[in-house]
């Protein structure tokens, strides 16, 4: 392996290039993100307006007990996946639109966050017109796309600075849609029905997308939905004597499952067309999906000794119970929740969110893959001593 001089010399140009590129200071100067609870790190909390019942359940301990140790209107013991990223990517956490951060709009510089605890991607009309409830907020994708433009004009004002910020900045897309199916299948659709949503769903991400590339977005992480058969809140729910319902290996609901990963593979057809209509937009899916069954399937690989059971909750099998929420007077807490996957029935603890982002940023669970290059340091999951 004979290296001339000249051919160093060049790899020397091609590196230097590359440095003076942004990629050294982390690729993405801002991360935009919509979504649920998933992703919310404080607007439900922080705008009343929002709310349709005047209570926030994650606004009392213990939530956020394990990292920030307040509350900060994140639905879990301390960070999600989107802040992983942030500090992966070297970037603060990502502030919510409606926090009120000391700096008003300039903190948006380095990132907001549209994503609003409940929401869903259909507007609140179409499940008015179910009869189904959505009692935590009426925001819709729609909503946060509207907020997103009304941040725009006030915070970069012309088109060329706002393409200029957005060109820099990642968007992460969600995850969206989870509630959509959650409220229908909790208050007792049938599979039929919820079924029927799907494509809608897939269409207002979509039709979000292609608005978000028009205003000047070039690199997107579209999540899909988690393994929802494996949720403490749905297995109560869907509680049955019939063994071959589960998966034995994991105890997970397999058609609960199996809805998920349908409504996956269609957002995977949707993104392969989404990236014909805009090749030069970079529209990576994450997996969200296996990123978490692996830890149902190998749980002690990550520290994990109970998978199904909620951390935080109101009893009964699954330590889940849709009348005694996590926080409540009646609920009892973990002492551990770095050994739970599932912090309050339908969410994940700070631990399972942290291996999730993990096997987002090393991969395999995104495609095509994030820019390693522009990964500063990677969230290193810490297992307790036992
Ligand atoms: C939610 O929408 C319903 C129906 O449009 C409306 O009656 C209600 O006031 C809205 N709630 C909030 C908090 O905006
Ligand atoms: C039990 O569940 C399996 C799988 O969903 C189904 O095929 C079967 O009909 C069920 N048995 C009863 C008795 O409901
Ligand atoms: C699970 O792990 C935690 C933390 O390591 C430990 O405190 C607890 O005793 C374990 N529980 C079981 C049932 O092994």
């Amino acid at each position: 392996m004979g290296f001339s001089l000249g051919t160093a010399i060049t790899y020397c140009t091609v590196l230097i290039v590359f440095a003076s590129t942004g990629h050294v200071a982390g690729c993405y100067k801002a991360i935009v993100s919509f979504g649920d609870s998933v992703t919310d790190t404080g607007n439900l909390i922080h705008n009343s307006k929002l709310l349709s019942n005047g209570f926030v359940k994650s606004s009392v301990p213990p939530y956020g007990e394990t990292f920030f140790r307040y509350p900060t209107g994140r639905y879990s013991d301390g960070r999600l996946i989107i802040d992983f990223i942030a500090q992966s990517m070297g970037l603060p956490f990502v502030q919510p639109y409606f926090g009120g951060g000391s700096n008003g709009d300039r903190s948006f510089v380095e990132g907001v966050n549209f994503a609003v605890a409940g929401a869903t991607a259909m507007d609140i009309s179409f499940f008015m017109e179910r009869g189904i409830i959505n009692s935590a907020t009426n925001v819709s994708l729609g909503n946060e796309l509207d907020w997103f433009k009304q941040m725009l004009s006030s915070f970069c004002q012309t088109p060329s600075r706002c393409k200029e910020y957005l060109q820099s900045s990642v968007v992460l897309m969600g995850e969206i849609g989870g509630n959509d199916y959650n409220y229908a299948f909790l208050q007792g659709h049938p599979k039929e029905e919820v079924l029927s949503f799907v494509p809608k769903v897939i269409t207002v991400i979509a039709s979000t997308i292609n608005e978000l590339i028009k205003y000047g977005v070039q690199t997107l992480i579209v999540p899909g939905n988690l393994p929802i058969g494996c949720s403490a809140s749905y297995l109560s729910y869907f509680m049955t004597s019939n063994a071959s319902e589960y998966d034995p290996r994991t105890g997970c609901i397999n058609w609960l499952n199996d809805f998920a990963e349908n409504h996956n593979e269609l957002l995977q057809e949707e993104l392969d067309r989404l990236r014909e209509l805009h090749p030069h937009a970079t529209i990576i899916y994450a997996d969200y999906y296996n990123a978490a069954m692996r830890l149902y399937r190998s749980p002690s690989n990550y520290g994990f000794n109970n998978t199904l059971e909620a951390c935080c909750g109101g009893g009964g099998p699954y330590n889940s119970n849709a009348h005694v929420y996590c926080g409540s007077q009646l609920s009892t807490v973990c002492d551990s929740p770095s050994s739970y996957i599932n912090w309050d029935g339908s969410h994940l603890t700070e631990a399972a969110y942290r291996w999730i982002a993990d096997g987002l940023l090393k991969g395999p669970f995104t495609s095509p893959q994030i820019n390693g290059a522009c990964i500063l340091s990677r969230p290193k999951p810490k297992i307790l001593d036992s």
